[in-house]
């Protein structure tokens, strides 16, 4: 069975304590319960990884946002996987649509640090989603499949069952326009068939399929209901603890 995944994107927001507060609010309601098979993971800033991974416990997951695309060296202000990984994280966001879009980040680039973040015993979880105007032109499809394509190219088998997918769409993100739930189920479908030419029947139903974009408490239950939406990847509401735990109590 594959795993439900609520995963909070703090993107570049809290200072550390601020931080650990949040972290340790989100670890307390969690103790409470979450449904069967549901695990959180949190994604904090780089400079906040060690600092929560002393107070998380195991069951919930810690992701960077990014890594570097090269290995080591002189690329000043970069982390690179491994470093990622000495933090004691477990996941690592690539591919994100801010990534794309603000640091210009290209699919071959994001095909290097999903092979450099594996290497380093981390899951990735990778973000693909079309903008507006893909959307709008009726593209959205081959848009997503492209980045799946390249993004994802060339990893061997064993390796992708590592992988978590994150399907948000542009338009979605922090505009408060959710995708419908046929919109996410219809792409999570798309997706999972994509996965499924590429690896099999097995991985393909192995893989989780988050969806994202202005998910919400008031929302997340009928994204979830459908059969090929595996959770969410959650921005802003993921900064209030009791909001991303009714998320995650959402299934
Ligand atoms: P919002 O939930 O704020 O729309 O952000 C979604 C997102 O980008 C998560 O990675």
């Amino acid at each position: 069975m594959r795993r439900k995944i609520v995963a909070g994107n703090w993107k570049m927001n809290t200072v550390i304590q601020d931080g650990l507060d949040l972290a340790e609010s989100v670890k307390k309601n969690a103790e409470k319960g979450l449904p069967e098979n549901v695990m959180l993971i949190l994604a904090p800033p780089f400079t906040h990884l060690a600092g929560l991974k002393n107070i998380l416990p195991d069951n919930i997951g810690l992701a960077a946002q990014n890594c570097a695309s090269e290995e080591s060296g002189a690329f000043t202000g970069e982390v690179s996987a491994a470093m990622v990984a000495s933090s004691g994280a477990n996941y690592v966001i690539i591919g994100h649509s801010e990534r794309r879009l603000y640091f210009k980040e290209t699919d071959p680039e994001l095909n290097k640090k999903i092979k450099l973040a594996l290497a380093s015993q981390l899951s990735p979880i990778f973000c693909c989603g079309e903008n507006l105007h893909e959307r709008e032109k009726g593209i959205h499809t081959e848009v997503v499949k492209k980045q799946i394509e390249l993004g994802l190219s060339d990893i061997p088998e064993a390796d992708f069952k590592r992988i978590i997918i994150a399907y948000e769409p542009v338009w979605a993100i922090g505009t408060g326009k959710t995708a419908t739930p046929d919109q996410a189920q219809d792409m999570h479908l798309y997706i999972r068939t994509q996965i499924k030419e590429m690896y099999g029947e097995e991985t393909a139903g192995n893989t989780s399929i988050l969806y994202g974009g202005s998910c919400n408490p008031s929302n997340a239950r009928e994204l979830f209901a459908n059969s090929d939406v595996d959770g969410g990847l959650i921005g802003g509401a993921s900064l209030k603890a009791d909001d991303f735990l009714a998320i995650a109590r959402s299934f």
